[in-house]
């Protein structure tokens, strides 16, 4: 039994409006996330099935979480922090090196082995900024040279 059909199994008996429902959304999300790296919509309409929650819900709470994927990402993320620490910092620019060095927009994958590069909120580590999570690895302060040398190690590691 996955862990949806437990879910699932544990909301059944639950009344519609309870709380529980909308609690279990995002556990189920990245539940089946960690099986597929991301969630299309059949995934979608799937965690709306076993919240009993609508899935204009479901969509909402996954654009809402920065940890929970729209699109295929690649086998490595890095999530550069752009809030006001890092901005000031440079993150922007740091943004539009990954672009440059990757050949795709934040958010694409330009080849299968190449690692997703997103923009975040503040990650809480303000003083290595500007900063990033590595796979969810604190990384920072970074420069230019240090990201590229970054995204290099993550395209040619198994
Ligand atoms: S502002 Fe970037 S980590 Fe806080």
């Amino acid at each position: 039994m996955t862990d949806i059909d437990t879910l699932q199994k544990d909301l059944a008996n639950l009344p519609p409006d309870h709380p529980d429902r909308r609690e279990a959304a995002v556990p189920a999300m990245l539940s089946l996330q960690s099986e597929t790296g991301y969630l299309d919509d059949a995934a979608i309409e799937k965690i709306a099935e076993v919240t009993g929650l609508s899935s204009t819900e479901i969509e909402e709470l996954a654009t809402f979480y920065s940890l929970i994927y729209r699109c295929p990402t690649g086998r490595h993320i890095v999530q550069i922090c752009d809030s006001v620490c890092c901005s000031m910092r440079g993150a922007d620019q740091l943004l539009t090196a990954a672009e440059n060095y990757l050949g795709a927009p934040l958010g694409g994958l330009a080849s299968e082995c190449a690692p997703t590069v997103l923009p975040s909120i503040c990650l809480g580590l303000c003083d290595k900024a500007p900063a990033a999570l590595v796979d969810g690895e604190a990384a920072g302060p970074l420069n230019r040279t240090l990201l590229e040398t970054l995204l290099k190690r993550l395209q040619t590691e198994e």
